[in-house]
């Protein structure tokens, strides 16, 4: 049996019904409001929930729940770590976060997380998932208006590039990989997935200049790209009303894309995903004029 914890989230609920669309698996949805019958409650936060909700469970699909300060995040998945030792569950598979962003304050509560799933008794596999796609999209499609008026696209990336992958490409890997789990548990032979650790980069990446470039293209205007330092960016979201914890989370990532460390060099998305990466470009360009010819 799989079970895919935080289903109500967007990766989590693209998951589940990639799984669910496979008649040979069963498959079991895990979240914090879950009311047994349709849903097992999985509340990391409450570790008594997990004890009972991996019951019977060989394939977890461990969600990882982030927004919270870093401390909060290594508690719930530690206690995760622990409830799925004691219940039995054979192979755990953790969304944690890749490579390209090792260096951002984000991917500390990851890296603890993968070095306590590597300690632990059951099999392994860790999906590091590259930055979404949502981040340069929704930033460029919030700035459609702004920059349609001033022909002037702002945004802190220095000259940097962000490399970005899109939810349901992430999902459709995660359902590939979970399902041939599961069926190898099911045939009693060992995973090749077992002990592996897969880097999901973005395949495409964006500079602010081009992101200028597409925004222009779609508004069918000249738009030029400007630089926000990073002092403009914190003192904006000091007023904007944003946790704290966050605030230090987006002025770190930030100040990665403009070192260039978010472009990513390899990833392993292109083997592991049964179709084509989807592009930054035309996500931009669909979100801000609907869908134009691929260039
Ligand atoms: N790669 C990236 O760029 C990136 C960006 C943002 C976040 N992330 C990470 O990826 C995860 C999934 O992303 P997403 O887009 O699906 O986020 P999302 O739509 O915000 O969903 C996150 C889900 O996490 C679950 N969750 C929160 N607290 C929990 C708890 N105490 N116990 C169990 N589950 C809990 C919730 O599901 P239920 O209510 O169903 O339990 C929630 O809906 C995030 O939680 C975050 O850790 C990655």
């Amino acid at each position: 049996m799989i079970l895919v914890t935080g289903v109500s989230g967007a990766l989590g609920g693209l998951m589940l019904a990639g799984l669910r669309a496979q008649p040979d698996l069963e498959v079991v949805a895990g979240t914090r409001s879950g009311d047994g019958h349709t849903a097992r409650r999985i509340d990391f936060d409450d570790p008594g929930t997990l004890a009972s909700g991996f019951d019977g469970v060989d394939t977890l699909v461990f969600v990882s729940a982030g927004y919270a300060e870093d401390d909060v995040v290594t508690a719930r998945h530690g206690a995760v770590v622990a409830a799925a030792a004691a219940a039995g569950v054979r192979h755990v598979i953790y969304t944690s976060l890749s490579a390209s962003t090792h260096h951002t304050t984000i991917a500390v509560p990851h890296l603890w997380t993968e070095k306590q799933l590597a300690a632990a008794s059951f099999d392994v596999t860790v999906l590091r998932n590259g930055f979404y796609s949502e981040l340069p999209v929704s930033l460029a499609a919030g700035a459609a208006e702004s920059a349609a008026a001033t022909g002037v696209f702002a945004a802190p990336f220095g000259t940097g590039r962000i490399s970005g992958v899109s939810r349901e490409d992430l999902a459709a890997v995660a359902v590939r990989v979970a399902a041939e789990i599961e069926r190898d548990l099911r045939a009693g032979s060992g995973s090749a997935h077992a002990g592996r650790t897969y880097e999901l980069e973005g395949v495409s990446s964006l500079s602010g200049a081009e992101i200028a470039e597409v925004l222009s293209e779609s508004l069918g205007r000249p738009v030029e790209y400007r630089d926000v330092p990073l002092t403009e960016l914190r003192d904006e979201l000091l007023s904007g009303g944003l946790e704290p914890y966050r605030i230090g989370h987006t002025i770190s990532l930030f100040s990665n894309l403009k070192a260039g460390f978010l472009h990513a060099s390899h990833s392993d998305l292109p083997a592991l995903l049964p179709t084509v990466a989807r592009s930054m470009r035309e996500e931009i360009a669909e979100a801000v004029s609907g869908p134009v010819a691929a260039g």
